[in-house]
């Protein structure tokens, strides 16, 4: 591999340079909005309701903790956070702006705006002060980031020391016959539902690549060590579909 390669990013399948990847997610989300929650059911046949209650119920969430969903989305984390904390303290970030606005629409919606603050900013470079939160959490953003070490610097700079990073992401699968059906069903089913709900096979066929071209579970744990996290582990959920990562600072 060529240096200039090693400066490049995976988009998808294809390397590309870090801000082709950036403008890239920031058009597949933008895109994928509207449908977005819709989607996440029929892609994941509602399971990642169960991983992200998981990820949230397991944290160690105190009444008193300040949080920063980073990645946000439309909020599904969010959400789930404010059930544990008595104050304003959930913050909500994605460098979407249209994520966002769905994120504030639904809380105001569904009763938990009263919880949250909402910022449009990218995962490396964050509009918070250092030492300023007690749990960072991103469900199904990381492998989007377009510089992965810078944001993984910029969560260790706002987290408090003894602060945790919480991360929710698809993974490498175990067992050879359950990775060639998972394989199958990603490939074939998923742009085909994202065609029919959507009409842009395009966007999901993108986020089946990514999930293949993300770390695995130990290189993400490398990742974490590498960046100053400490006692980094995982646990896998749906044998690799999905894995949990933490670490703390
Ligand atoms: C698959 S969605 C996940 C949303 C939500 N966390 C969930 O679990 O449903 C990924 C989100 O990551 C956001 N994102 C991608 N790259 C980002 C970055 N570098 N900084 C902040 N947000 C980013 C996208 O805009 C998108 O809203």
């Amino acid at each position: 591999m060529s240096k200039e390669d090693n400066q490049k990013v995976y988009f998808g399948d294809k390397k590309v340079e870090k801000l082709e990847k950036k403008e890239g997610v920031e058009s597949i989300f933008s895109k994928v909005s509207d449908n977005y929650d819709l989607m996440n059911d029929l892609m994941s046949v509602g399971t990642h309701r169960i991983w992200k209650k998981h990820f949230v119920d397991t944290a160690g969430i105190q009444k008193d903790d300040t949080i920063l969903d980073l990645a946000a989305g439309t909020g599904d984390i969010a959400k789930k956070l404010t059930k544990f904390v008595s104050n304003k303290t959930i913050h909500l970030c994605d460098q979407n702006k249209e994520m966002i606005d769905k994120a504030i629409e639904r809380s105001l919606d569904e009763g938990f705006y009263n919880k949250c603050n909402f910022n449009v900013s990218s995962a490396e470079n964050l509009p918070y002060e250092d030492n300023y939160f007690n749990h960072v959490f991103i469900s199904f953003g990381f492998r989007n980031f377009s510089d992965k070490n810078q944001s993984l610097k910029e969560i260790q700079r706002v987290l408090k020391p003894g602060g945790k990073l919480h991360i929710l992401e698809f993974s490498r699968t175990n067992g050879e016959m359950f990775t060639k059906i998972y394989d199958f069903f990603s490939f074939n089913i998923i742009p085909k539902i994202g065609d029919l709900v959507s009409n842009d096979a395009d966007s999901y066929e993108y986020l089946v690549k990514s999930i293949r071209t993300h770390e695995s579970q130990e290189q993400l744990c490398n990742m974490l060590d590498s960046n100053g996290f400490q006692n980094t582990k995982y646990t896998n959920l749906f044998k690799g579909i999905v894995a949990i990562h933490q670490g703390e600072k």
